[in-house]
């Protein structure tokens, strides 16, 4: 059989796993398998080294003329210029921060001070709260009317025509996730972003779910703003904003009077976490790593993520497969062949959601339950009791550990 070229050209998945020394804990003797990816995943060696190294040799503030401060203000660049690979976008258009959820309350807020009373946004009943709060939250703020697009019946898809129908000549901004982080169904982004440029809408784009598992083309998928945070892609925690410069620099921001004017600079309050954000700029060097040595970064990326979406794609099929022919279990999310990523959401008859996570540690496998805050999706979803189970794959997920989750469940399903 000839393998397909991305997977010739990317590490192999047992070179992968030797960055990550998380892989080798064990649990009641075995070796742990980490399907906790969705919620954040584990950390290749360069990473923690890298946030180390500056914490040790370059710990400055910024903007001053001695060496450290020097270096801080280098790196600092380093890492928005490799974020900016990572995303498609200009450095100057990247925006560091504590995570997504405040980085999207301050964007939100800040958008809002130009909004008048009565204007709207429209979110999705598919989204991570994290992209509906904090536009809900202008409700009070501002008096902004929220409107929220429907899931397609008994789906976890969303019924876009419905969105189309939402927006008016008062929406200000559409506000949709690139995938679900509780059952991995991928958006039609580009369609929903043509629909609100059509429209005379903004649209601010949830990636958190998706970057990890795709190469990220702001451009492409028609964005004004996007967001992403790096611990999900084998970062540190930490948010990343990315929004187009004319906007950026148009933003009526809360900031300090003193505190730079420019783009990103104005959407950043206070000191930053530079450990954090030069570990962010060493993870996308790592995904770029895995592709070899040749060829820009971005290029280096596109190969990695094209190699990662195959065996991602394969590792999942094979888990839905096996789990789905477990009686007892219920599966939610797009099938293998759709637009998804690989991220399994799902239910074990009479057994909790909890219950099952739990019986599966012993077995050395971790998996998350819950709502995981997208929240509206699980109540349509008619699991608002007990939430669901979610395994998701990472770039050191191998085949063996996803027969291994499968057989677990089966035997939690049968006892
Ligand atoms: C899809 C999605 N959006 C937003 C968030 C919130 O991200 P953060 O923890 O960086 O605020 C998460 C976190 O799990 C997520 O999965």
């Amino acid at each position: 059989m000839t393998a397909e070229p991305a997977l010739l050209h990317v590490a192999s998945v047992f070179s992968i796993r030797s960055h990550f020394p998380a892989l080798e804990r064990t649990e009641a003797g075995r070796p742990v398998a980490f399907f906790d990816g969705p919620g954040g995943t584990q950390v290749p060696s360069a990473v923690a080294g890298a946030v180390t190294d500056y914490l040790l040799h370059h710990n400055a503030n910024t903007h001053w003329s001695y060496p450290t401060s020097v270096e801080t203000d280098a790196m600092l660049a380093a890492a928005r210029s490799a974020l900016g690979d990572f995303l498609g976008g200009d450095p100057a258009e990247i925006v560091f921060g504590a995570n997504m959820t405040t980085l999207t309350f301050h964007l939100a807020r800040a958008l809002a001070r130009g909004w008048a009373e009565g204007d709207e946004v429209v979110v999705t009943e598919l989204d991570h709260h994290a992209n509906v709060d904090p536009w809900r939250a202008l409700a009070k703020e501002k008096g902004i009317v929220v409107k929220t697009a429907p899931l397609l019946g008994g789906t976890a898809q969303l019924d876009l025509d419905a969105l189309a129908r939402l927006l008016g000549k008062r929406t200000r901004l559409v506000a949709v996730g690139a995938a679900s982080n509780a059952v991995g169904t991928i958006n039609d982004v580009p369609r929903v972003a043509a629909l609100a440029r059509a429209n005379g809408s903004l649209v601010f784009v949830d990636a958190v779910h998706y970057a990890p598992h795709a190469l990220v083309d702001v451009k492409a998928l028609g964005a004004d703003f996007l967001a992403c945070s790096p611990y999900k892609f084998y970062g540190p925690h930490a948010g990343v904003l990315w929004g187009r410069r004319e906007l950026i620099e148009k933003l009526d921001v809360p900031k300090l009077r003193p505190a730079p004017e420019q783009s990103p600079d104005r959407l950043e309050t206070g000191t930053q976490n530079h450990e954090g954000i030069v570990g962010c700029g060493a993870a996308v060097e790592f995904l770029a790593s895995l592709a070899g040595p040749a060829g820009e970064r971005r290029v280096r990326l596109a190969r990695t993520f094209s190699a990662l979406h195959e065996r991602g794609e394969a590792l999942f099929a094979r888990m839905w497969a096996g789990l789905g022919a477990i009686p007892g279990v219920t599966l939610y999310g797009p099938p293998p062949g759709a637009r998804r990523t690989p991220t399994v959401g799902f239910g074990v008859k009479g057994r909790a959601s909890e219950e099952v996570a739990r019986a599966l540690v012993p077995r050395g496998v971790f998996v998350s339950h819950g709502d995981f805050y997208a929240t509206t999706l699980v109540e349509r979803l008619g699991r608002a009791a007990d939430g669901l189970v979610r395994a998701g794959a990472a770039c050191y997920t191998t085949e063996d550990e996803v027969d291994r989750l499968v057989a677990g469940v089966r035997e939690i399903a049968r006892n």
